[in-house]
């Protein structure tokens, strides 16, 4: 084994109308404990060596998914047919012959693609960590694979391995590197499984017969032996493996052979969709902030900023700053990270309103980075919004009305607000969990001193006429020292 660590993760059913996982996911962390053929390191370890596994990650807060492969190519768009869901589904939506998709590869010439660049927009975007689709359901492999050729140095004119150059940046740059497996669906390789879709086969969901095939060699051939080479040919990375759509096909015994390989990395972390009633590491929201985050587990919301994650050319539905922004501090405030997508085109060009708004954040963060890096959630709750009497959700559940005033987050001896909707005059706290010695302004370089007055639990704080930051000015308040929550 080469590398420096140590040496030494629900069977899914996915339907033609169950498009998306978050659909399929739910919104409550599944906390029940169960017994598996082999054991993780999640069901062996103590609550301080996780603690001490999880901690560069529960400080990081921001990361950066990239949804990068040859869907970029067809862009949303096959034969004249503009698909309507998610651009890297392109191949199973339109049911596409796994020859035409193949046959993509010979012009897959990314040129443009610079590892350097695009570690450098997640650090300006002050993201801590990277996640890239290794190999997404279509199979093809965005790394030197020498198990299966259908990847991008042997398969491709470009003939280098983006994660290499990715992992060498993340080095030098000082950002962490994981990879996106899809460990169960694979439309091109034999075997492997496949979403249904109205014209698939109702069992396997394959399209094409160049799909039939043994999952069980398919995993044994190509799944597991690319999942080596990720956790083995990187060097220091990944430190995060990111599994998805786990399907019906990732049985408890089928999983264990995947957890064989992944306990070999004691420091990896690794989420929860491998399958099999693996749990892993991290709750993944997809599209979603969780109104109440997940008591007890770690999580991290994925989203995308327009509506797809693999590059769609006319998709240019983007969240404003904004938008993202906010979403970025209502997670911190909920003790979850953000995993926010880029999708590069097939040229290897992050799009532009990808970038500005990546940009946008990170201008933000340098100034106000102290009120997100390494904070706990909030000691309040109820600034997030309430659960509605008379709405209810997909669920059927109560549904979620949040408020977009403010949100908190929480250090040892501050409690920082960060508001939205600039108040006139004064901050009012009606019940302060902590007693507050005085407070400032986070991005006034002087930290001039505002007034206080408490009377009881309450406080007022006196405010300047207008924000520093229409987006969200952050409001520290220094406390009586308090062991944070969590
Ligand atoms: C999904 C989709 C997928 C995307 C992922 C990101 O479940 O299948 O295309 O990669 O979510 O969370």
């Amino acid at each position: 084994m080469n590398r420096s660590r140590l040496t030494l993760a629900a069977a899914l059913l996915f339907t033609t109308s169950s498009l998306s996982y978050a659909q399929l996911e739910g919104s409550k962390a599944d906390t029940t404990p169960t017994t598996h053929p082999i054991p993780a390191i999640q069901d062996s370890e103590t609550a301080a060596q996780r603690d001490a596994r999880m901690q560069w990650w529960r400080e990081a807060r921001f990361g950066m998914f990239i949804h990068w492969g040859l869907y970029s190519i067809p862009a949303g768009e096959w034969h004249g047919k503009r698909t309507d869901h998610i651009g890297e589904w392109i191949m199973n939506d339109l049911s596409i012959p796994v020859a035409d998709y193949k046959a993509f590869a010979k012009d897959f010439n990314p040129t443009a693609f610079s590892a350097h660049d695009i570690v450098a927009l997640a650090k300006a975007a002050g993201m801590k960590y990277i996640v890239i689709t290794a190999k997404h359901h279509d199979g093809f492999a965005m790394f030197n694979s020498k198990v299966n050729d259908f990847n991008i140095v042997s398969a491709t004119p470009f003939k280098r391995d983006p994660l290499k150059e990715l992992a060498e940046e993340c080095r030098k740059q000082g950002v962490k590197l994981g990879f996106y497996y899809s460990q169960s669906q694979d439309w091109t390789a034999p075997g492997g499984s496949a979403a249904v879709r109205a014209d698939h086969n109702k069992d396997t969901g394959h399209w094409d017969a160049a799909q039939d095939g043994s999952f069980d060699e398919y995993l044994k051939t190509k799944s597991i032996p690319q999942i080596q080479e990720l956790l083995e040919n990187y060097k220091d990375y990944p430190v995060v493996v990111w599994f998805d759509t786990p399907m019906k096909t990732m049985t408890p015994e089928r999983s264990a052979e995947v957890v064989k390989l992944l306990n070999h990395y004691p420091n990896l972390i690794w989420n929860n969709r491998l399958g099999g009633t693996f749990k892993g590491d991290t709750e993944t929201p997809e599209q979603f902030i969780p109104p109440q985050g997940y008591p007890g587990r770690d999580w991290e919301s994925c989203m995308t900023m327009n509506d797809t994650w693999g590059f769609k050319s006319f998709d240019t539905n983007f969240k404003s700053t904004e938008v993202l922004l906010r979403n970025l501090i209502d997670i911190a405030s909920k003790g979850g990270n953000y995993l926010l997508n880029i999708g590069p085109d097939s040229k290897g060009n992050v799009p532009a309103p990808e970038i500005e708004r990546l940009r946008q954040m990170g201008k933000w963060l340098t100034v106000n980075g102290e009120a997100i890096y390494g904070t706990k959630p909030t000691l309040f709750g109820a600034e997030a919004g309430s659960f509605s009497d008379t709405e209810k959700d997909k669920a059927g559940k109560p549904k979620f009305i949040p408020t977009w005033n403010w949100r908190s987050t929480t250090a040892l001896d501050k409690i920082y607000v960060e508001i939205f909707n600039w108040p006139k005059g004064v901050f009012h706290l009606t019940n302060s969990p902590r007693g507050i010695t005085g407070a400032y302004l986070l991005a006034d370089p002087a930290h001039k001193p505002l007034k206080v007055t408490n009377s009881g639990t309450a406080v007022d704080i006196q405010l300047p006429a207008t924000p520093l930051n229409p987006i969200a000015t952050v409001l520290v308040l220094t406390t009586t020292t308090q062991t944070a929550t969590r």
